[in-house]
């Protein structure tokens, strides 16, 4: 690998799934491992093996599955966890073991070692792992408030035990760029055997300077960047592949590197990662937000018109976006249909376009105009997830003088009930009257609701999250009703809830593993 060459390693996957709500289920990482793949991401981290079986059989079967790309999975330090990712990983054309430990202050007593000991638990990891594997991740949890002696010292014994890339994470987001390209460099400088593995940046959003400071570790000599589509992950995510990719295309000629992305493909797998995760992306999200390519006033209109780099630093075809997109109407057939949402990045199986035809239709009776949104809109509500309920009839009554009234029947597990509930608004009474027919404590902690297009008729997507016992699943739905979709988005949340199985984040105990031994 030249020195100018930058890895991509993904983790939407595993840092990016970890994120409250984001869960997703197994057909669904399957598919964006196989988007990572082919936009010619270096590095997928597929999911934290140890964690559930489910996050085992989806690395598993990326593992198995892909065709480029190195298929990574996390372990904490200790050998049942490094024994189960292996186990999950070793089938790909290229595994690595991620393993990594809390080496500040603050992490150093979660499992109550003092340094000499986790030294040589991380000697003890590192060496077991890279006994099954040839490629071996080593991570310093919570690097950048690590003191910068012991720092040093850890990095050494990881690349002494066989470690090929150290990773150094931004675990809480502290960092800044200057720092940051400081630490990487002197790291570089002051530990013996760095400058022959792989230094990886890992960068999280909290003061929002994840993709600078991941850039400027990059400036400072990491060659892997760790990042995630849309920028998801815990808190307020991890740096963002798209940012860091266009970044360095765009201005080569200050950050003279480059990475193996095909950044064409980039929007479709945004879209994909906001469907999926029911994460949406914000409007004026960098490269891949609705307006992040929109120039609305006239003095930029004008500009745009004359000559487009006026005020574009890269062309929207650079990033996937086709230019002007005509709507589908009423007449338009199956055949234009699957072509229009292959166009956006939905490759559908025949079962999945027939369902979403029959669903366009009905949206075209209603609508005059089907836009790439309203489908993308539409694509959201196929989801993969089984359906113990479903919508089968709503009827609301409302207006000035209350109590607004709903009439529910929903199919719970094969079988229809209904019920009559009263609320304070539509909204309140359709949502009282599921509560009523499938009882439930989760509790609302988000209910959103945005036009996709403009127009009195435009469909209203509405997003939903739900929190019980810790557990949090989002719903999505879209609908020209905005109650319809309020309700669907409601239940696809509950049926997400029902099938989300207990999960356990990196630093947690896992069930007959205690954090604090290595066996
Ligand atoms: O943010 C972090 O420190 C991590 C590690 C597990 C690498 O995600
Ligand atoms: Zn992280």
């Amino acid at each position: 690998m030249t020195k100018d060459r930058v890895l991509i390693f993904d983790t939407t996957l595993r840092d990016g799934e970890q994120s409250p709500g984001a869960t997703m289920t197994h057909e669904e990482k399957l598919e964006i491992a196989e988007f990572l793949d082919e936009m010619g991401v270096d590095i997928i981290e597929a999911g934290f093996p140890i964690a559930s079986e489910g996050d085992f059989r989806a690395v598993s079967e990326i593992a198995e599955r892909t065709k480029n790309a190195t298929i990574c999975g996390l372990a904490r330090a200790n050998y049942k966890d490094i024994d189960r990712c292996w186990e999950a990983v070793k089938h790909a054309k290229s595994p690595r073991i991620h393993t990594f430990i809390g080496t500040s202050p603050l992490h150093r007593a979660i499992p109550n070692l003092d340094m000499d000991q986790m030294a040589e638990r991380i000697h003890d990891t590192v060496t077991h792992a890279r006994n099954l594997c040839d490629n071996v991740q080593w991570s310093p949890m919570d690097a950048t408030r690590t003191e910068w002696d012991y720092l040093c010292r850890v990095v050494e014994i990881a690349i002494k035990a066989g470690a090929t890339t150290i990773n150094i994470p931004d675990t809480v987001g502290y960092t800044a760029p200057a720092e940051s390209a400081d630490l990487i460099k002197r790291l570089l400088e002051t530990v013996p055997g760095a400058d022959d593995i792989i230094i990886a940046t890992h960068c999280h959003n909290d003061l929002g300077m994840a993709t600078a400071n991941a850039l400027a570790a990059v400036l400072g000599g990491a060659r892997q960047i760790e990042c995630t589509i849309n920028g998801l992950g815990e808190r307020a995510g991890n740096t963002a592949l798209e940012e860091v990719v266009m970044a360095l295309k765009v201005r080569g000629d200050i950050m003279p590197y480059y990475t193996g992305v095909d950044t064409t493909k980039i929007m479709n797998i945004s879209r994909r990662v906001a469907t999926v995760s029911g994460f949406p992306v914000q409007f004026n999200k960098a490269i891949v937000g609705k307006n992040a390519f929109a120039h609305e006033s006239g003095i930029h209109q004008d500009g745009m018109l004359k000559n487009s780099e006026t005020f574009e630093i890269m062309r929207p075809s650079d990033v996937g976006l086709s230019g002007t997109s005509l709507p589908l109407g009423k007449h338009s057939g199956r055949a234009a249909l699957r072509a229009k949402l292959k166009e956006l990045g939905f490759d559908l199986a025949d079962n999945q376009l027939n369902d979403i035809f029959v669903r366009f239709k009905d949206l075209a009776d209603r609508k005059k105009e089907v836009y790439d949104d309203d489908l993308i809109a539409l694509i959201r509500q196929n989801d993969t997830v089984e359906d113990h309920l479903k919508l089968k009839q709503l009827r609301v009554v409302c207006g000035t003088e209350g109590p607004q009234t709903a009439d529910l029947t929903l199919e719970i597990d094969g079988e229809e009930k209904s019920v009559y509930a009263t609320g304070d608004g539509p909204v309140d009474s359709a949502f009282n009257a599921v509560k009523a027919l499938f009882k439930h404590h989760a509790r609302l902690q988000l209910y959103q609701v945005h036009a996709v297009t403009e127009g009195t008729d435009a469909q209203a997507t509405v997003s939903v999250r739900l929190e019980e016992d810790g557990r949090i699943a989002t719903g999505q739905s879209a609908d020209t009703d905005t109650v319809v979709a309020s309700v669907k988005a409601y239940i696809n949340a509950l049926n997400r809830l029902i099938v989300r199985r207990e999960k356990t984040a990196p630093g947690e105990d896992v069930k007959g593993v205690s954090y604090k031994d290595v066996n």
